[in-house]
Formats: structure tokens, sequence, C-alpha cells
């Protein structure tokens, strides 16, 4: 079953309580939470304080992306302001990749590492039996409403393979660009969740797209 999590970076700042409030009646799965410092890349977004804040409107599991620098000290945070899943890059300045998904896992939370466009398969090939899930970047993060990068489809497999080579289940996250074209590719190359957020929140009738992204 492919699971939908709209990136709530694409809805409305203003009226953020409402929007996701919305999601679940549009039949998503996961609320996407994006998590930018102004470090790791060139954009701030949101903390914890915002997560606190829209976990009353919504009994989805909430979606933690980290983009930061020190993701480990976030976790604890993001767990006190109703966190379901955190999942962090692996080229942040993290040393000890294994230990914050320990970190992760102790806190409560499903946990997994993040790779951009640019990162190989194998940086996260001996972290698969700790990972719950491995989102892989399908643009570079940072911005919501970017191209999907088409490379990411062969790596989508390579990951899919190696997965089911080591008799895992592993979910294989995308996020950036995805659309019915995209999401349709993404699905057949073995990815089990799909984040939108242009494409729910910019849509006439988010349902109706949540529900073709889903296939
Ligand atoms: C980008 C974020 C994405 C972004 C996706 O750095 O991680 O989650 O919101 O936006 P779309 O779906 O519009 O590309
Ligand atoms: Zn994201």
């Amino acid at each position: 079953m492919i699971k939908i999590a709209p990136s709530i970076l694409s809805a409305d700042f203003s009226h953020l309580g409402a929007d996701v409030e919305k999601l679940a009646a549009w039949g998503a799965d996961w609320v996407h939470f994006d998590v930018m410092d102004g470090n790791f890349v060139p954009n701030i977004t949101f903390g914890p304080s915002m997560c606190k804040a829209i976990r009353p409107y919504t009994k989805l599991p909430i979606d933690v992306h980290l983009m930061v620098e020190h993701p480990s000290e976030w976790i604890l945070p993001f767990r006190d302001a109703g966190a379901d899943v955190i999942t962090f890059h692996v080229e942040s300045s993290e040393h000890h990749l294994h230990r914050v998904l320990q970190q992760v896992h102790a806190a409560g939370c499903k946990g997994g590492v993040v790779l951009c466009p640019a990162t190989p398969i194998e940086t996260c090939l001996h972290l698969l039996p700790d990972c719950d899930l491995v989102l892989l970047m399908s643009v570079n993060p940072g911005f919501g409403g970017q191209k999907f990068i088409p490379e990411t489809l062969q790596k989508i497999r390579a990951l899919r393979k190696a997965i089911n080579e080591r008799g895992l289940r592993t979910d294989i996250e995308i996020d950036g660009g995805v659309n019915p074209e995209t999401a349709r590719a993404c699905r057949e190359a073995g990815a089990t969740i799909l984040v939108a957020g242009n494409a729910v929140f910019r849509a006439d009738d988010p349902k109706a797209m949540i529900s073709t992204l889903r296939g």
C-alpha cells in the first residue's frame, strides 16, 4: 500500500492549522513536516514549536524531515512536540548515523536516513536493518515546487533490490517534484511513500490528486 505524505511547506502558513486539519479528509496518510535551519539548506522553515502547534489539528502521523546540521539535538524536542517519524540527512554534520537512528528509536519514533540527489545509495546500505524508511530526495533540498530529477528512478530500483535481497521491509520515501507522472514512475521503481507539496496544495481537487498519486 502506497502512502501519500503532503508536505505542509506548500500549505498556507497563515492558516496552517486549518490546512493540516483538511489532510485526513483528503485521504492523506502522513503529514510531511520540512524542517530547515538556514545552514544545511539555504532556507528556514519552522521548528518543534510549530510541530506542537499543529499536533492537535490531525491524528495522522507527523513525518519530520530534518534538513538541519546536528540532527541528534532535535530528536527529543520533536518527539515531545508530537512527531511520529523522524528522518535526517546522511550529509549532515552528524558522524554517527547509526547512533542517531538508535536515538530516534529510543525516543519511540520511526526513523530513517535521507539521501540528497548526489549521494549514492551505498551510504545507507549498512544502516538498512535499523531504518524503518529511507528517504531519497528527488530534488535538491530547500524549496518546494522544483522539477523531479529523473536519475532518482535508478536509485529507487537499486535500493529496492538491496532491501529485498536482505529480506527487509524498509519503506522508500520520495520527496520533490512528485506529480501524477513522476509518482507512477516512482511506484513502479519500488517507492512506497510519496511526499507531495505543490501537487496536493495547488490542486483544484486535492482529494482526487492524492488518490491519483497513490495509484
Ligand atoms: C524540499 C522538501 C520537500 C518539498 C516538496 O526540500 O523536502 O518536502 O516540500 O515539495 P514539492 O512536492 O512541491 O516538490
Ligand atoms: Zn521533505
